[in-house]
């Protein structure tokens, strides 16, 4: 049995179907904060299995406990926890809370039951500005913000871990810019209010319930002077988690990057989407966004060597088509 903390969520939803996919069996512990429970009936759906929902808080010791008791978990995938930079920014206590202090609680709480294998959803924003591209995993790591902060933290505690106890088995996961959906069009990316990231705000409008794209500088030292990222398709990335459980076998303790290796620049996305979905997306160019940097990608080597081999396969095209296929059929997300 995996535990999987925020498992309602974007990532943790395609995760379990990953994870029940393979025949793993799932217990999700998710407080709602940030999904909702039909993103589970769903995950259901696609796979035609039942998983477990417990609702809880990963800051609640004795909960987690608990539930990795009641269930025997032999392993903890660990998705829970805040996302927006810019909440971070004016809410950092809200932050290092279910971020740290929710991630020390649930460490204690595996010490606790004797389980001692967990993968950590980490982030690119970890390396701060780049001193080179691609990043390696050893470019050196200097978090600009709160949320940056949060994971080299966590980071640094898991490694810490691992040195006073050798016998744990640790994946770090460097998540570059996961975009896309489940290619049912089932379940996918749903962010309450106004979204701060480009691909759904890109797909809000094509659906028509914004009216354009604006794209956060035009004068970048890139081919086109847009910003370029290295997006990888949501299931790609959940792939990455289930290849990262069975390396996981044995004691270990490593960090690696999930991304494609390439980078595309706003406009190569915003020609791909209006491809994929027949709908034009109207921009216009404004000042660049505080804190953004001209480029970014990831080298993949070290998550071939130690996630057996797996890479990224789905291309630009195929995630904003899968984008597209949600967006369409649930112009609400999961609000109806
Ligand atoms: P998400 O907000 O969709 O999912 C997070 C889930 O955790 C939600 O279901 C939320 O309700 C739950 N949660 C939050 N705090 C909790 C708590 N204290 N106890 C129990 N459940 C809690 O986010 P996501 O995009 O799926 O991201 C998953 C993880 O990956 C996060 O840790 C995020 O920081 C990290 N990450 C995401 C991205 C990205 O672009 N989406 C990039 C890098 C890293
Ligand atoms: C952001 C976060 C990062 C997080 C990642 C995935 C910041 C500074 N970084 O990365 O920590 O891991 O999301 O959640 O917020 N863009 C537009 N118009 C828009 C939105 C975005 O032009 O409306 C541009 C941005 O300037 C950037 C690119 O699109 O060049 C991607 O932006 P975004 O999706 O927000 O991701 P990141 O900034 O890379």
């Amino acid at each position: 049995m995996i535990l999987v903390t925020g498992g309602a969520g974007y990532i943790g939803s395609h995760t379990c179907v990953e994870l029940l996919d393979a025949g793993n069996e799932v217990v999700v512990l998710d407080n709602f904060s940030n999904s909702s429970r039909a993103s589970l009936e769903r995950v259901q759906q696609i796979c035609a299995k039942r998983l477990t929902v417990v609702e809880g808080d990963i800051r609640d010791q004795a909960g987690v406990e608990k539930v990795l008791n009641d269930f025997g978990c032999t392993a903890v995938v660990h998705f829970a926890g805040l996302k927006s930079v810019l909440d971070s920014v004016t809410s950092p206590l809200d932050y290092y809370d279910n971020n740290v202090v929710g991630t020390h609680r649930l460490l204690r709480a595996m010490q606790a039951s004797q389980l001692k294998r967990i993968i950590f959803s980490s982030s690119a924003t970890v390396y701060g500005d780049p001193k080179f591209l691609p990043y390696t995993e050893d470019h050196p790591l200097n978090p600009v913000n709160p949320y940056g902060q949060t994971k080299f933290v966590v980071e640094q505690m898991l490694r810490g871990l691992f040195a006073s106890d050798p016998t744990w088995s640790i994946g770090i996961l460097r998540y570059f810019n996961p975009i896309g959906a489940h290619e049912s069009g089932l379940i996918g990316e749903d962010p309450k209010g106004v979204p701060n990231n480009l691909l759904p705000f890109v797909a809000q409008v094509a659906v028509g319930r914004r009216e354009r794209l604006n794209v956060f500088g035009g004068d970048y030292d890139t081919p086109d002077g847009t910003g370029v990222r290295d997006y990888i398709h949501v299931v790609d990335l959940a792939q990455g988690h289930v290849a990262a459980l069975k390396s996981l076998d044995q004691p270990a303790c490593f960090a690696v990057n999930l991304g494609t290796g390439r980078g595309n620049s706003v406009l190569d996305v915003v020609k791909a989407f209006e491809q994929a979905s027949g709908r034009s997306i109207p921009y216009s160019v404004q000042p660049r966004r505080a804190g953004d940097i001209a480029a970014c990608y990831a080298a993949t080597d070290r998550a071939a060597k130690h996630l057996g081999g797996w890479q990224a396969t789905r291309n630009l095209e195929t995630m904003c088509r899968d984008h597209w296929r949600w967006q369409n059929q649930n112009p609400n997300g999961y609000g109806g």
